[in-house]
């Protein structure tokens, strides 16, 4: 996306070269547009190095493509954070004295601000009435926070964190269609324990489920998360958005899990990896080298249960698998997901390609989602961009 994010004077500036940097590594395109006063707090080269776009507060610079009106045309979305009381009651009423004016004027894109500044001013009526306007008009205020202020005091009027005015500006762009639809996840990689120190895992990190479960609840599904495995720090978004976590350690908690949270759902997304195989005995104590009891270990098989989770299904609920593979050639890929979409009966299969180096514990993913008709979809990019074609492919899939 195209975003422009306005910088208005007040310390909190210095959290927008956060922001900034948050919305480059999401992929997107990033214009910063300060205010002559935003300038005293961060400079100019910090702006231009961090958006890597050239940087200017005047509408007299780069006229000849008529700067102060195509930048609000080209943005896909435009944040101000912080919005000072001075810029909010500029934006209310409708000033166009520098480019960030002449800017907020011309976009018909999604804006978001985040006010920052002390609480006296945020509560006073002037500052209330010009919000309520900029409300009305249809604009969104992420925050302000409450929390220790510039001057030593507390209260609301602090910028919210970066993470939390990217979620809101996203879910700004973001299509509202998954309102009200139940949907499950599982996530992370089971571990089969061996002995009291040992288990059998596999190297799943639990991102790209966790992603998925962020995307259906920002497009406005009820989300279950059952999560396999996986580290606080990886849930952290989950856990913001106040998604409900179920916690499980083996395929057999995992199963059972799913199948209490399926009851009551419309849509289920098998994302965690499952181990096929479980040791067939659980040792109370240790297994040493000295009694011989490592050199080989007797597996049965787990139930497969996605596939039981497909059988199960009532009339209109959709179960999505994935499957992690290491073909030759994408058209044997391609194969292999198309026999195992059948072969687990399920409606759709997120297919991508993993290695040594390529899809697990790193940031990025490339997916492709077969459906009984072919690929309908595919992605490439953060794990939350491919949740999001996940998520556009399942919406697809429920529409009669
Ligand atoms: N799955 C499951 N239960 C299992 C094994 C896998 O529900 N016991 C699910 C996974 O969560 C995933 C899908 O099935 O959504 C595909 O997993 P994968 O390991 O690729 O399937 P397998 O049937 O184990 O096929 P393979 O022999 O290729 O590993």
């Amino acid at each position: 996306m195209n975003i422009v994010v306005g910088v208005t004077g007040g310390i909190a500036a210095y959290k927008a070269v956060h922001l900034v940097r948050l919305l480059i590594k999401n992929g997107h395109d990033v214009t910063v547009i300060p205010t002559e006063d935003a300038l005293r707090f961060v400079g100019m080269p910090t702006w231009e190095a961090i958006s890597r776009n050239p940087v200017t507060t005047s509408v007299h610079e780069d006229v000849a493509r008529v700067r102060h009106v195509a930048l609000g045309q080209e943005a896909d979305l435009v944040i101000v954070a912080p919005a000072t009381a001075n810029t909010i009651a500029k934006m209310a009423a409708g000033l166009a004295d520098d480019l960030l004016g002449t800017t907020l004027l011309a976009t018909t894109a999604p804006v978001v601000i985040a006010p920052a500044m002390h609480t006296e001013m945020w509560r006073h009526p002037a500052t209330q009435a010009n919000i309520a306007t900029l409300r009305e008009r249809g604009l969104r205020i992420a925050g302000p926070g409450d929390g220790e202020l510039t001057g030593g005091d507390s209260g609301p009027g602090r910028m919210l964190e970066p993470e939390e005015i990217l979620n809101a500006a996203l879910a700004a762009v973001r299509p509202q269609d998954l309102v009200g639809v139940r949907v499950v996840v599982s996530t992370g990689g089971t571990r089969e324990p061996l002995d009291p120190v040992r288990f059998l895992g596999n190297r799943s990190s639990g991102r790209q489920g966790t992603a998925l479960a962020v995307a259906a609840a920002d497009r406005g599904a009820d989300v279950v998360l059952v999560a396999a495995n996986v580290a606080g720090d990886v849930l952290a978004d989950a856990v913001r958005l106040g998604i409900r976590i179920e916690r499980v350690g083996t395929a057999a908690d995992l199963g059972d899990a799913m199948r209490r949270a399926a009851a009551e759902s419309e849509v289920l997304v098998m994302a965690a990896a499952v181990a096929d195989y479980r040791p067939a005995e659980k040792a109370e104590r240790k297994l040493t080298k000295e009694s011989g009891t490592l050199e080989r270990i007797e597996l049965v098989e787990n139930e497969d249960i996605v596939a039981g989770l497909a059988a199960d299904r009532h009339a209109g609920r959709l179960v999505v698998a994935f499957a992690a593979e290491t073909p030759q050639d994408e058209h044997e890929m391609l194969e292999r997901a198309r026999r195992k979409r059948e072969r687990k009966g399920v409606d759709l299969l997120v297919v991508n390609e993993v290695g040594w180096e390529q899809g697990f514990e790193s940031a990025d993913n490339t997916v492709q989602i077969v459906a009984a008709e072919g690929v309908v979809g595919a992605a490439s990019g953060t794990k939350r961009q491919v949740a999001d074609a996940v998520w556009d492919a399942v919406v697809a899939a429920r529409r009669p």
